[in-house]
């Protein structure tokens, strides 16, 4: 049984001080944590300090970043290695994001560097995968996505991806106010199994955890995470609000252990 995980993902928001105020008024409004929810905020790189302060060794609300580089250091003006991420407390780092790879030209052979890069240095990847609108309603959403999974994972050991998250984002939902449906969630993180099973093992494709993310909130958690396919959610806008993430976190542990 594969256990829910929440993953905040601010992008670029938050000062250092304003998300140390944030995340300790989290942990007040959360002063029960779900024990059946793993919890992850990823706030900016300048904000993972101060954050990792307030929340302290004992929370269980856990620290990821929101991109690294393969490099482990050098001349590499303006990137973050995964050694410089781990020091902090890191324990996620999100890789591939959709606004990484529109905004700043991400593709497949960078997206496996930073996978493999997190893997040598004890981070657990959150690879984002997704199709755009075009694509889906050309049909070949499940192809976009097996693509994706083939050129960032291929290369890797089943051992090695033990590890792994996998985040299904549809570029057309992110920050739209238009969700997938719970549906066409469930299908396309069955295809993204589907080519687990193959790429990596069946044991793979049963022990990885596919989050979907695009448009979550407090409204269609509850929908989404019916199906036992979808093992949690990774969640923008949504989480940037300390009432609104902790109802989610709320919404998904009673979702889940009451099994809707
Ligand atoms: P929104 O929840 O704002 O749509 O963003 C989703 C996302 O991109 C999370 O990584």
């Amino acid at each position: 049984m594969r256990t829910l995980l929440i993953v905040g993902n601010w992008k670029m928001n938050k000062t250092a001080s304003e998300a140390a105020t944030f995340v300790g008024e989290l942990s007040r409004h959360l002063s029960k944590p779900p024990t059946s929810v793993e919890l992850v905020v990823a706030p900016p790189f300048t904000a993972l300090e101060s954050v990792r302060r307030v929340l302290g060794s004992e929370s269980p609300i856990q620290l990821g970043a929101q991109n690294l580089f393969w490099e482990t250091q050098g001349a590499y003006t303006g990137e973050i290695s995964a050694p410089m991420l781990k020091d902090l407390g890191c324990r996620y780092v999100i890789i591939g994001h959709s606004e990484r790879r529109t905004l700043f030209g991400e593709r497949g052979d960078g997206i496996r560097r930073k996978i493999q890069a997190a893997f040598a240095h004890g981070l657990h990847p959150i690879l984002c995968i997704g199709e755009s609108l075009a694509q889906r309603e050309a049909g070949s959403t499940n192809e976009v996505l097996s693509q994706q999974i083939h050129e960032s994972l291929s290369s890797f050991t089943a051992e090695t991806l033990a590890s792994l998250t996998i985040a299904y984002e549809p570029i057309w939902a992110i920050g739209t106010g238009r969700s997938a449906t719970t549906e066409q969630a469930v299908a396309a993180h069955q295809t993204i199994r589907a080519v687990l099973a193959t790429t990596a093992s069946p044991t793979i494709a049963e022990r990885t955890k596919i989050l979907y993310g695009g448009s979550v909130t407090t409204q269609n958690i509850a929908a989404l995470l019916s199906s036992d396919q979808v093992d949690g959610a990774l969640i923008g806008g949504a989480c940037l609000d300390v009432t609104s993430f902790a109802t989610i976190i709320q919404l998904a542990s009673t979702t889940r252990s009451i099994g809707v």
